[in-house]
């Protein structure tokens, strides 16, 4: 397992997603962070609204797991605030943004979250309320580090403008068969592809320079379907197949590296409740995937190198 910096921390470069954990009992929960812990995941990612009822992911997960403080010690726990459900808006006001946090607390039995993540941008933020909340859940010790999610160059520069807690991360829709993020920018000044997709082209770049960490989500799915289903995907799950025999690992871990070899700090969010599932991703982490297989994967996936 590969550990990458995330701001002042070190992170396993595989988070365990856990949106879709509300429907697991206690002993199926366990089973997936063991798996996890097992292939050196240290990292976890929640969000307010992941399960039927808000903070439900959140509570599931700290009722199994029943965590000691030096259990809790040992992982990476994020979580994320801004979107309210019912009906659906945005929502990163000061009184959001900290009655979101405080209940995640209370759900996730955890006196403080390693990463809060702003889970969408916020046509009518106010970078200024942003700033107060993330000054007062630091100084409290309720909040160690912040980031974004979805969030364009231009808005983490307007949050920028009044936050002065780094913004550490930003999460991103990122697999082989929906890469707007890397196709705008290989493809940039030809009209093709997936190019018109706002602000995509410079959107890693610029988080790689400024060391914003990216966390890859849906890893494995584009344009409705999973990368590994032959209907969907055709000469991607052949590639993914072909490269796993070479590698002798599961198609899955190769759609990992595919992540994963990106040269910045890149964490790959893995949703999948199976536990062999996420040991089978996890052989990803460091797989040293060669420029021209990279290409090969990209090209498969129906992007066209100009
Ligand atoms: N920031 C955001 O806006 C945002 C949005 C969405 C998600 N997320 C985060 O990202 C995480 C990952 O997202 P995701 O769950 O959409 O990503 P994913 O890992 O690409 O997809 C997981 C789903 O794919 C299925 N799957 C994976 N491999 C499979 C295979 N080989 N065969 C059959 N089914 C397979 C899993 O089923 P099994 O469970 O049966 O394995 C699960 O239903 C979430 O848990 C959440 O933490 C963030």
């Amino acid at each position: 397992m590969k550990y990458i910096p995330l701001g002042t921390a070190n992170v396993s470069n595989i988070i365990l997603g856990n949106m879709r954990i509300s429907d697991l009992d206690d002993e199926a929960i366990r089973s997936l962070v063991r798996a996890a812990r097992d292939a050196g995941v240290t990292a976890f990612d929640h969000a307010d609204i992941y399960g039927r009822s808000l903070h439900e992911c959140e509570t599931r997960f700290a009722e199994a797991l029943e965590l000691s403080s030096s259990e809790r010690e040992h992982l990476f726990i994020q979580t994320k605030c801004g979107i309210v459900k019912d009906p659906p808006y945005y929502d990163s006001s000061y009184e959001h943004i900290i009655s979101s946090v405080e209940a995640s607390l209370r759900a996730l039995r955890t006196d403080y979250i390693d990463l809060l993540l702003l889970h969408r941008p916020d046509a009518l933020v106010e970078p200024t309320e942003v700033a107060r909340a993330f000054d007062q859940l630091r100084a409290s010790g309720k909040v160690r580090q912040f980031g974004v999610s979805n969030h364009t160059a231009s808005q983490i520069e307007v949050l920028k403008s009044a936050v002065e807690q780094p913004l550490v991360a930003n999460q991103l829709q990122l697999s082989a068969a929906h890469a707007p993020l890397l196709a705008q920018g290989l493809s940039a000044n030809i009209k093709i592809d997936q190019a018109n997709v706002v602000d995509g082209g410079g959107l890693l770049d610029y988080c790689r320079a400024n060391d914003i960490t990216v966390q890859a989500w849906s890893p494995f799915q584009g344009n409705g379907h999973l990368i590994f289903d032959a209907a969907g995907f055709p000469d991607l799950s052949r590639e993914l197949e072909l490269l796993a025999a070479k590698y002798d690992v599961e198609p899955i871990a190769v759609a990992t590296a595919w992540i994963t070899r990106l040269p910045q700090p890149t964490m790959v969010v893995i949703g999948s409740t199976n536990p062999a599932r996420v040991a089978d991703a996890a052989k990803g982490s460091e797989l040293p995937l060669t420029r021209r297989e990279w290409y090969s994967l990209y090209r498969a996936a129906g992007h066209i190198l100009p």
